[in-house]
């Protein structure tokens, strides 16, 4: 009689987990991304972030050294048209220069990648005058 139950439970433990399964769907996994190399002072450059897997529907998100980054009227565009997203950053300045981290979640779970952007010319700002 005991043993009956005790699977019942297990067969209840069992269904109820694959229930959640089926429910949350798979994680999300980004794919790895890096900025252009070579980005020059004054120009615009963007980044893609894309996933190799996760169940729809992907809520996606952008921090800029650990700071949550918001699009920005001239400065800072984040384009996410469902399945992946574009952070773009127009007029370049040394005040860009950092990580970016691209967040991807969905009700499974959550996928972080962080790529550094490096802008041309920072160095050669003082660097220019000893020449
Ligand atoms: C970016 O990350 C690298 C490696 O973790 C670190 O050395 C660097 O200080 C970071 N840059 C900024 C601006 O936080």
């Amino acid at each position: 009689m005991a043993t009956e139950r005790l699977s019942f439970a297990g067969f209840l433990l069992f269904a109820s987990s694959l229930f959640s399964r089926v429910a949350t769907g798979e994680p999300p996994k980004i794919q790895p991304f890096t900025f252009p190399m070579q980005v020059e002072l004054g120009t615009q450059t963007s980044v893609y972030c894309g996933l190799s897997k996760g169940t729809r529907p992907i809520e996606f998100s952008w921090k800029k050294n650990e700071r949550t980054l918001k699009s920005v009227d001239g400065k800072i565009h984040i384009l996410t048209p469902g399945g992946s997203t574009v952070l773009e950053i127009q007029r370049l300045g040394s005040s860009d220069i950092g990580n970016y981290t691209c967040i991807a979640r969905n009700s499974a779970g959550e996928d972080a990648y962080t790529s550094s952007l490096v802008v041309e010319g920072k160095v050669s700002e003082e660097g220019a005058v000893s020449i």
